[in-house]
């Protein structure tokens, strides 16, 4: 009886620890989260009934232990030794020809073996397994001696707590810890919002977690962990190159570097580290270079050590994307719709190889949340297509002189009064006088999707506007040669060709015409749907609610944001002078809509494309029928993926959406 029931919690402890690697390590569950807890709490229970038959690498193991005081400390059995930089392909080139000299190899050839892996942005353990059993986890620490944490370690689940395929020897798996990125903003605002100093980029993130005293703690934080390296006790023979040893480690149970592989000489360097550099962006954590290892060990023997790192070693940095710097003020700047936006100004600072001074701040809630005051040292980050954010301030570099940002109560464009709807993040100015307002509307209208007045750029609408020469949308076309020409820098070319271009922009079609009014929450796309079911202005004057949101695609927010519009008297009075000055509102033409692969499809497009812009993309798709929707969510069945896409692409990945690259859209969309 005893003898089944221990088979039975055998049978349980491999099939758990299978489903994990297959949901952690794999990244393909076989079984659903209920099943896998069913499973667990069946474990648990028969282990309280049966402690006897406890293994040492059963999952209950994971979870549960007590906070400690404090950590021991452990010496590694060899040292974990840390990389010599290279910065730039030159200096990739140097690497390579100081090893073909230290190996006596003729220093032109480009036949060496590497093998690259990315370079992990995260906390160097090393764990012991003993009869491939774990045993151990330690961080890094100085490289001989690091901290004892086990039970951390065993919380995180894409570790294994049994080897696959070895159960005698000792070995240490070298690799690192690191912080899913996603989650890493959420993170930081439930410490912000348990008055907790935010952590200032996911390495710090993963650092913070391992060491944590309750592992209670880091169980909930979302961590996985990369192998690349082992180190052999006893007992177990290595292949005879990283490249195999990377591949042994995989099938010992352990995730590894996905851009594995063997590169050879300079050309081989310079194309890998390149290439990690470009799909950096579409990892779903931090790396932050690329490692080239001399592939065979053989070889990496001869080479042998400098004081602190290998000679058969190099990390190929990459271009930071986060730099420290200076919170000169915050200032607010009003939208078009006037929304309050409090933007960072920055001392100057390259990040990513872009000049940054300014970073937005998103809202008031968001400088609460991320608890910056102005004189900060703060940590700036750049990624992908997404613009430039103030992470989190160096607490630790405050002296004393820095100010908490107040939110001014009223617009500091206008001094009118602003408003902050309940359940919005966003404060507005409710003026629709002011100033700010009119400026954005008017630079909004003017701009190439929309109304595409040539000439006609942000410099020479701040120069009608101090001129008194426009009050609103409509004074554009009661503009006339003799006022332009007088403005300061104006000559006779230039105020006939803004001339020439504000009559061209009179003959507008329907739906650039509804988008070019600036109407809150109506970009392009739903332009085009409001046009193409009104199809004439007329039409879309009479629009009621009920009606809108019966219209596919326009929601409830859309709806009274029309609404709203339509039924302003001063919006309507401004529309008919338009008209009455010339401007002739062209009814929809309705194309016809070529079948496509596109049809009925939701499509999200992300990062830069080398061919069209976004807008034209979208009308490709559109045009067959589909839609374009700005975020990632269950429904979208296409994510479209140019250069250095960003989180878009992340959550796509998370959410095993399509992804489609250029070149495949090019020959969807052709
Ligand atoms: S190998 C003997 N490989 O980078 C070479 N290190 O500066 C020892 N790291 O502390 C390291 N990814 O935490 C190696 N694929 C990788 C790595 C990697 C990240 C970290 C490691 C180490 C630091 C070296």
């Amino acid at each position: 009886m005893t003898q089944n029931i221990k088979d039975e919690i055998d049978s349980l402890v491999d099939e758990l620890n299978q489903h994990a690697y297959r949901y952690y390590v794999l990244d393909q569950p076989t079984v659903s989260d209920a099943e896998y807890d069913r499973l667990f709490r069946h474990l648990t229970e028969l282990e309280n009934q049966y402690p006897q038959y406890k293994r040492p690498d059963s999952p209950t193991t994971r979870v549960g232990s007590r906070p400690s005081t404090g950590f021991s400390s452990v010496q590694h059995i060899k040292p974990l030794l840390s990389l010599n930089n290279a910065m730039n392909e030159g200096e990739l080139k140097d690497f390579n020809a100081q090893v073909l000299r230290a190996l006596e190899k003729d220093p032109t050839s480009n036949e060496l073996e590497y093998c690259a892996e990315d370079k992990f942005d995260g906390l160097a353990v090393s764990l012991l397994y003993r009869d491939g059993v774990f045993a151990r986890g330690a961080t890094r620490g100085d490289g001989t001696t690091g901290e004892d944490v086990t039970s951390n370690i065993k919380t995180i689940k894409a570790i294994p707590l049994k080897l696959r395929g070895i159960d005698s020897g000792e070995l240490e798996i070298r690799g690192e810890v690191v912080f899913i990125k996603e989650k890493f903003d959420e993170l930081n605002a439930e410490r912000i919002a348990r008055g907790e100093e935010p952590f200032a980029n996911p390495r710090n993130a993963a650092a913070g977690s391992l060491r944590q005293l309750d592992p209670n703690v880091t169980a909930k934080r979302p961590l996985t962990f990369f192998a690349y390296g082992i180190a052999v006790v006893s007992g177990v023979e290595l292949p005879e190159t990283q490249y195999e040893t990377m591949k042994f480690a995989s099938s010992l149970g352990f995730k590894i570097s996905p851009f594995l592989r063997i590169v050879k000489g300079n050309t081989g360097l310079v194309q890998a580290y390149n290439e990690a550099q470009e799909r950096r962006n579409t990892l779903p954590y931090d790396v932050d270079g690329v490692v080239f290892k001399v592939n065979s060990f053989k070889l990496q023997d001869t080479l042998g050590f400098r004081q602190r790192s290998p000679r058969w070693a190099i990390a190929g940095k990459f271009v930071p994307i986060e730099e420290h710097t200076k919170l000169l003020d915050i200032v607010i700047q009003v939208g078009r719709t006037g929304a309050l936006t409090p933007v960072a100004l920055l001392e100057p600072v390259k990040v990513g190889g872009v000049a940054v001074s300014r970073a937005t701040l998103h809202n008031e809630e968001e400088i609460e949340r991320r608890g910056v005051l102005i004189g900060d040292t703060v940590v700036v980050r750049r990624q992908g297509d997404v613009i430039p954010a103030v992470v989190a301030p160096i607490i630790s570099a405050r002296d004393g002189s820095e100010k908490k940002f107040v939110f001014p109560k009223e617009c500091p464009e206008c001094g009118g009064p602003v408003e902050k709807p309940s359940g919005e993040a966003v404060i507005r100015c409710i003026n629709p006088k002011c100033p700010a307002k009119i400026e954005q509307r008017i630079i909004h209208f003017v701009s190439r999707d929309a109304a595409d007045i040539d000439g006609f750029g942000e410099k020479m609408v701040a120069l009608l506007l101090e001129h008194n020469l426009i009050q609103d949308l409509s004074d554009i076309y009661a503009l006339e040669y003799d006022q332009i020409l007088n403005l300061p820098r104006m000559a006779v070319l230039s105020s006939n060709n803004l001339i020439a271009a504000i009559n061209k922009s009179k003959k507008i079609p329907l739906a650039k015409f509804i988008y070019a009014l600036g109407i809150r929450h109506v970009g392009e796309h739903t332009a085009e749907v409001l046009a193409r079911y009104s199809e004439t202005l007329d039409r879309f004057l009479e629009l009621n609610e009920g009606e809108l949101i019966g219209i596919h695609d326009i929601g409830v927010e859309i709806a009274e944001a029309v609404c709203a519009y339509i039924a302003s008297d001063e919006e309507r009075a401004m529309i008919n002078r338009m008209l009455e000055r010339g401007v002739e509102v062209l009814p929809y033409e309705k194309e016809e809509i070529i079948e496509g692969f596109f049809k009925d499809k939701t499509v999200v497009l992300t990062g830069t494309l080398t061919n069209l812009t976004r807008t034209e993309a979208g009308d490709k798709i559109t045009k067959q029928g589909g839609k374009v929707t700005s975020s990632v969510t269950g429904k979208t069945d296409y994510v479209v993926v140019g250069r250095d896409a960003g989180s878009k692409l992340t959550k796509a990945q998370a959410l095993n959406i399509p992804i489609i690259d250029e070149e495949t859209f090019m020959r969807y969309i052709s």
